[in-house]
């Protein structure tokens, strides 16, 4: 048996005893990350009725799901992702690499000057395993999340997003205090405690 195959199989092993994606089959929900973002609006409230919502890396669509869920049918959302995502009710999706201009393009143009009231993004590289090619890579996804945010966020809006606890992160911590009156980081119960993820939120955008 290949090394491969076996990491996959614990993977696969432990997906399938986890409690958080029992819960979450059970609850309908796309993913075990919607548990992520329903405990971080517990704590935060980022969310509320009426508001706009545009989520980052959706794909199978559980914040999406959740977001949709807490802005109701006054509320938008919108979601992007690389990967295809099945169509949910209420939510507009671009398919496409955020990083590149025809994507951000279309996701300008659906936005079409409304305001934004939060961002979320769950936007994660695939990883190679070495450290000094991942973390970059993950760093260089917040840095292009941030950049799009200031175009689009109103003042007193929100961000949350995912980033790797590393090199790179006190940096963007200094971008979040900078830019927002009131920042968080905040690793979920639903967040495995073996993943260095952990949520930068930002409240109160300065603009
Ligand atoms: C952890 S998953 C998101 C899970 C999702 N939040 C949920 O609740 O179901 C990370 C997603 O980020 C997407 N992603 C990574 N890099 C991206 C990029 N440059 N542009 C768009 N999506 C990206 C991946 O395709 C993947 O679907």
């Amino acid at each position: 048996m290949s090394r491969k195959s076996g990491s996959s199989k614990r993977w696969l092993s432990e997906h399938e005893r986890d409690s958080y994606v029992k819960a979450a089959r059970h609850r309908g929900l796309r993913s075990r990350a919607s548990y992520k973002l329903l405990q971080i609006q517990e704590k935060y409230g980022l969310m509320e009725l009426g508001q706009f919502v545009v989520d980052l890396g959706a794909s199978p669509g559980g914040f999406s799901q959740i977001a949709r869920k807490q802005v109701g049918t006054k509320g938008r959302v919108i979601a992007v992702d690389l990967l295809e995502m099945a169509p949910l009710e209420g939510v507009d999706f671009i398919k496409g690499n955020f990083c590149e201009d025809s994507t951000e393009e279309k996701l300008l143009n659906l936005i079409n000057g409304q305001p934004v009231d939060l961002v979320i993004s769950d936007m994660a590289p695939n990883f190679s395993g070495v450290k000094e090619v991942d973390q970059p890579n993950s760093i260089y996804l917040v840095e292009m999340a941030l950049e799009f945010v200031a175009k689009i966020l109103r003042p007193g809006g929100s961000l949350m997003i995912k980033c790797f606890e590393g090199s790179g992160i006190n940096d963007l911590r200094r971008t979040f205090r900078q830019k927002f009156k009131r920042f968080n980081s905040f690793k979920p119960n639903a967040s495995s405690n073996r993943s260095r993820e952990i949520y930068l939120i930002g409240r109160n955008f300065i603009g």
